[in-house]
């Protein structure tokens, strides 16, 4: 917002992130992000802060974008943090406001937000919901030229066009460069967000599911998926088969879909999203499995290299980390395991910490018994054999993405494992 020229506030409760955000430093790892934070804190357009009541004081419009992470024990959403940012913001607002809600919430939220929210403020306020589709990884240009902006309002509120005309006041630059802009009621644009990544959850299991299939007959998946995404119906991207998806949105958007659908009494309209997930979970344990019969059927006493612990490059990610989960699982079945990771060894260390960390590839790989590569990091794809056999105790390779190319590795004596890919 404040690149597109507009004076803002960010609010956090945690002031240790205020702190580095106030000093241009990123709390973690975005490609571009730290640029477009520093360029708008010297221009005076941006700043942090703790205080709600600053933020009220400042604006009108009001972002709001904490998690709404799964909760423990079942498939549902928290949304805890989304009503606490509602409960405290309300009272303080002081003129007539709108809160644009860009979390990824079940649908029937908003309009629940809205009844809160007006429960609450001594002054009018409304809710719209303007879902975030932003990559990571790609969260600077996906924000800055989206290819599309869906805006949800209340259709039964008289403001609802003002809502729409602040909305489109602020995203001004991106509708005069043709962003494609929907006007919906609030449950469609709920809906789109949910809907979107069921659909790229659903095309990476997909693929994955064929693989299997390919495994099962040496057929090639990668082949396979090449010649499917010149159909353009199809598409070739997301239909890279491997290890999976993980991520602090995918797998729990899934499951948050199922067990919103499920309290609508359309649980059965969604029911195939368990098999997606069912499908995406097994690619791990097959890593496993790979890795165990690798080492001669046991992974007990094996030194195990796992390059990667983010959950895609780009990102230091590590929530649901297919990598990470996988890294952990070899550990509990005997083997000494060491990772490596351009970005996430500090996020891994903390979430994980009984595994061993390497600060470099080479040093992952000393006296690996195999080699796995679950996150396609261009520092590993760029890798040659000669790099890592001086090291490694055997040449074996797993590519947990399908990612290296495994006539090079093969030609140089490695025995080389894809999945989908005999
Ligand atoms: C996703 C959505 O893409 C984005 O629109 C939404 O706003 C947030 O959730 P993100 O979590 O950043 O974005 O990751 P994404 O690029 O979608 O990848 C998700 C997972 O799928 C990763 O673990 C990735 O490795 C995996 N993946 C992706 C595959 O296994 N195969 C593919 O072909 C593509």
């Amino acid at each position: 917002m404040a690149e597109l020229g507009h004076d803002v506030i960010g609010v956090d409760v945690d002031p240790g992130k205020v702190a580095k955000l106030s000093d241009g430093v990123t709390p973690f790892y975005e490609p571009g992000l730290e640029a477009v934070l520093r360029r708008n804190l010297d221009a005076g357009r941006l700043k942090f802060t703790t205080s709600y009541a600053e933020a009220a004081a400042h604006a009108e419009v009001h972002f709001l974008g904490v998690g709404t992470p799964q909760k423990k024990g079942e498939y549902a959403a928290d949304l805890g943090y989304v009503h606490a940012v509602v409960d405290t913001l309300a009272p303080l607002l002081e003129r007539p406001s709108v809160i644009v809600g860009k979390s990824t919430v079940p649908v029937g939220t908003a309009a629940a937000l809205g009844e809160r929210a007006r429960a609450l403020a001594p002054v009018d306020v409304e809710v719209a919901w303007n879902p975030e589709f932003l990559r990571e990884g790609f969260a600077v240009k996906d924000t800055l030229r989206p290819d599309r902006l869906v805006l949800g309002v209340d259709r039964q509120r008289d403001a609802s066009a003002w809502v729409e005309q602040q909305v489109r006041e602020l995203y001004a630059d991106l509708l005069h460069a043709e962003v494609p802009f929907l006007l919906t009621d609030l449950a469609t644009a709920e809906l789109v967000k949910v809907s979107a990544n069921a659909f790229l959850a659903t095309k990476i299991s997909f693929i994955n599911a064929v693989s299997e299939v390919c495994d099962a007959t040496g057929a090639d998946v990668t082949v396979l998926a090449d010649a499917l995404g010149y159909d353009e119906r199809i598409g070739r991207r997301f239909l890279n088969a491997g290890l999976g998806f993980g991520g602090g949105c995918l797998p729990k958007d899934i499951r948050a879909f199922m067990a919103r659908a499920g309290e609508l009494g359309a649980g059965h309209a969604v029911a195939f999203l368990r098999e997606v997930d069912n499908i995406n979970m097994r690619r791990r344990s097959k890593v496993v499995d790979m890795a165990a019969q690798a080492c001669g059927g046991s992974l007990l006493g094996a030194n195990v290299a796992v390059l990667g612990a983010a959950f895609k490059p780009e990102s230091d990610d590590v929530r649901d980390s297919p990598a990470l989960n996988v890294a952990g699982m070899i550990q509990l079945n005997g083997a000494v395991v060491t990772v490596y990771d351009p970005k996430a060894l500090e996020n891994s260390r903390r979430i994980f910490p009984t595994l061993n960390y390497a600060t470099s590839v080479v040093e992952a790989c000393e006296r690996a018994d195999v080699v796995l590569v679950l996150t396609e990091w261009d520092e590993f794809t760029a890798l040659r054999p000669v790099d890592l056999e001086p090291v490694v105790r055997a040449k074996r390779v797993i590519d947990g993405r399908n990612c290296l190319d495994r006539d090079v590795w093969r030609q140089a004596g490695w025995v080389y494992a894809g999945l989908g890919t005999s």
